[in-house]
């Protein structure tokens, strides 16, 4: 395919397609981990415009609405967020910086997006749900965050809820432990499998919680199945997207060693034993009742191991 990937000296990175351009799209978080391989995957076919937080603060309403508005996409992407579940529980400033990007963010991007007629696609979490149900969450299932990472999370879905009866056209994605390749600023954080990689090079044994569940979500493949949302023309709505194959941490720290024969010992313990400011929930496991299932995620772990893009 005739697509090129250009950055020209405002960092933006535009790329478009020649020969296709049939959506002009606009990814927000385009330097983020999930935002990495959205840039890559919606790239085909389409003009795609990529911003971060050097581009746009998705905090400040005026930039948003007027920014936007001149670019004009049919589809805006947003997977900018603050991820820091256990900073912002015992930090009151954290946590208003949380509520500015998890709420307000995409509610000046609801608001723009029905003003210009655009559709919206925000990621959501498991986090929004309390993990007492012990057969995992359909999309209709009401959430009730036990943490404040949750809970702002559940008020950002529900600025663009509210939108949705005056005619906002919107995907709203669930998704759970992310990883793959690292985001590009600074500040991104290693995932899961690359911390226990790094423990796993370094100690003889390690303590991994055993007693909360979910699924693990490879970020190509949640990248694929977005654009498989947008281009299989489903219909609008929430949607829960994750690698098959519900574990706890210590399942996928056994999967991981055993995949990339490591010979550390991996010791089952109790959430309660780690020392963290916010409530995991026990099993916020997301049920996808909508989208064909994605793979599992030992097939996608694998991939990410012997991959060749640094990690
Ligand atoms: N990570 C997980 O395990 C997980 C689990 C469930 C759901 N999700 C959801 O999935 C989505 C993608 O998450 P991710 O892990 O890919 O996030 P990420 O790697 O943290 O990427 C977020 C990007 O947004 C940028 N950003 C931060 N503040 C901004 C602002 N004010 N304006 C514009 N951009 C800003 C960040 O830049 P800096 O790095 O410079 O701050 C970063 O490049 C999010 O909605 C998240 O809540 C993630």
């Amino acid at each position: 395919m005739d697509s090129r990937l250009r950055g020209n000296d405002s960092g933006v990175v535009v790329v478009r397609n020649d020969n296709h351009g049939n959506m002009k799209i606009l990814i927000l978080g385009a330097k983020g981990s999930l935002g990495r391989q959205l840039m890559k995957v919606f790239a085909e076919g389409n003009e795609v415009l990529g911003w971060d937080r050097g581009e746009i603060d998705i905090t400040d309403r005026e930039l948003i609405l007027r920014k936007v508005e001149e670019v004009k996409p049919e589809l805006v992407i947003n997977a900018a967020a603050y991820n820091a579940v256990d900073k912002c529980e015992d930090n009151d400033e954290e946590y208003e910086l949380a509520k500015k990007l998890n709420i307000d963010g995409p509610k000046f991007l609801a608001e723009i997006c029905l003003k210009i007629g655009a559709t919206l696609i925000h990621y959501s979490t498991n986090y929004v749900f309390n993990g007492e149900k012990d057969s995992g969450y359909v999309e209709t299932d009401e959430p009730k965050p036990i943490n404040r990472y949750g809970k702002s999370k559940f008020h950002g879905e529900k600025r663009i809820l509210e939108l949705s009866g005056q005619g906002l056209k919107w995907y709203l994605v669930r998704t759970s432990k992310l990883f793959g390749p690292r985001g590009q600023s600074e500040m991104a954080k290693a995932n899961f499998f690359d911390i226990m990689l790094e423990q796993g090079k370094n100690k003889a044994s390690v303590e991994v919680v055993d007693d909360e569940a979910s699924c693990f979500t490879y970020t190509p493949d949640l990248a694929k199945a977005t654009r498989e949302l947008v281009d299989g023309g489903y219909g609008y709505g929430i949607y829960h997207l994750t690698n098959s194959g519900a574990c706890t941490w210590y399942e996928a720290a056994v999967e991981l060693f055993k995949l990339a024969k490591i010979e550390t010992e991996v010791k089952p313990i109790a959430g309660d034993k780690l020392v963290r400011p916010a409530k995991r929930p026990k099993y916020a496991v997301l049920l996808n009742t909508k989208l064909p299932p994605l793979r599992n995620y030992q097939e996608a772990l694998k991939e990410y191991l012997y991959s060749k893009e640094p990690k």
